[in-house]
């Protein structure tokens, strides 16, 4: 046969819609009712709104401040607020989300007990690079909502690994969801002239081991000896242990982390003197990427600890955040225990 007409390597690839295959995961669990997967196609509905906003707010009037100030204490841009809206809004109308935790809320918003389930979220993760037309994305969660006629903001404190299914979107030079029901990680991309996403990366694999390293090394003189000495070694000249790493930065979670996970390496927002507990957000940030890299093969850790064994102590907790290659959180993970 000529070579142009086999098809593709993946087969099941082509005109896999990402709704499809959510009722697929949904035919496959045993006593499933399709709230699950109605809850999921509604997050992905958000993202696809999201989108349409994303890619045309210097046209919409939709870039800047809204002159607000979110609980975080930094400015609300106009699409910040908007992509919280749109989130809350589908899930409420969804029937199956009882709680909706956000970053730019500062207290969850309990939309009634019919919904089996709790989502937690960020938005527009990447808020200083909206302007500039840099990547940007959504970051997610699903956990289970505790039984009970109440529904009060102690349900969505709940361990990384109660997490049931999670996700970011990418607003970049496509747009593309990565997404984990724990049965692995697969990717899909958005075709806007039609308005879906199509499956485009099955069943994705962090590398072992990988070759670049993305900090935020303005903090450097903020951070402790023990992060000093690991960014000193990753960039040292080492022919024997494939040393130095390239340096990326973006400045978005989820585009260093979307970069991290499909080539390998290492992304690290360690604590440091400004931030003590470290800067990134457990529930909304650290909790589902960090299911994500464990789905993919890599890994997450707080420096030391895995990170979806976090016992959450409000909503808006922090924690320092290391993901990435399994062989490359463990090096770094050598350096913080004082192994190296
Ligand atoms: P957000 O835009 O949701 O407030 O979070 C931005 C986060 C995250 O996306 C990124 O990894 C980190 O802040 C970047 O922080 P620095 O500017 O301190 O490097």
């Amino acid at each position: 046969m000529n070579d142009s007409l086999k098809p593709p390597p993946f087969p099941s690839v082509v005109g896999t819609t990402l709704e499809a295959h959510i009722w697929a995961g949904m035919r496959g669990t045993p006593g499933a009712t399709g709230e699950f997967a109605s809850l999921l196609n509604s997050v992905t509905l958000a993202v696809r709104i999201i989108h349409t906003r994303v890619r045309a707010a210097g046209l919409a009037g939709m870039l800047g401040y809204t002159g607000e100030i979110n609980v975080q204490g930094e400015e609300v841009q106009k699409l910040d607020a908007f992509a919280n809206e749109v989130l809350c809004t589908v899930l409420e109308r969804s029937g199956h989300c009882a709680i909706v935790a956000s970053e730019e809320l500062e207290q969850v918003k309990v939309f009634g007990r019919s919904g089996k389930y709790i989502v937690c979220f960020d938005p527009l993760d990447g808020s200083s690079n909206i302007d500039v037309n840099i990547s940007i994305g959504t970051i997610f969660c699903v956990l289970r909502a505790p039984s009970g006629d109440v529904q009060t903001a102690a349900g969505a404190l709940q361990a990384g690994h109660e997490i049931v299914a999670a996700g970011y979107a990418v607003y970049g030079s496509a747009t593309t969801l990565f997404l984990s029901t724990g049965h692995g990680v697969h990717g899909f991309t958005l075709d806007p002239g039609v308005g879906e996403f199509f499956l485009s990366h099955p069943d994705v694999k962090c590398p072992e081991r990988g070759n670049t390293y993305s900090i935020n090394e303005g903090n450097f003189a903020r951070w402790d000896d023990k992060v000093k000495k690991w960014n000193g070694w990753i960039k040292s000249e080492s022919k024997e242990h494939g040393l130095p790493y390239g340096h990326r930065y973006v400045g978005s979670l989820v585009a260093d982390a979307h970069r991290t996970l499909v080539k390998g390496g290492i992304f690290a927002y360690p604590a440091d003197r400004k931030s003590p507990s470290g800067k990134l957000r457990l529930l909304y940030e650290a909790n589902p990427m960090a299911f994500l890299f464990e789905q993919a093969g890599g890994m997450a850790t707080s420096g030391v600890d895995r990170i979806l064994d976090i016992e959450p102590r409000g909503l808006h907790d922090r924690t320092p955040l290391v993901i990435g290659s399994k062989l490359d959180v463990e090096a770094y993970r050598d350096f913080m225990l004082g192994r190296r």
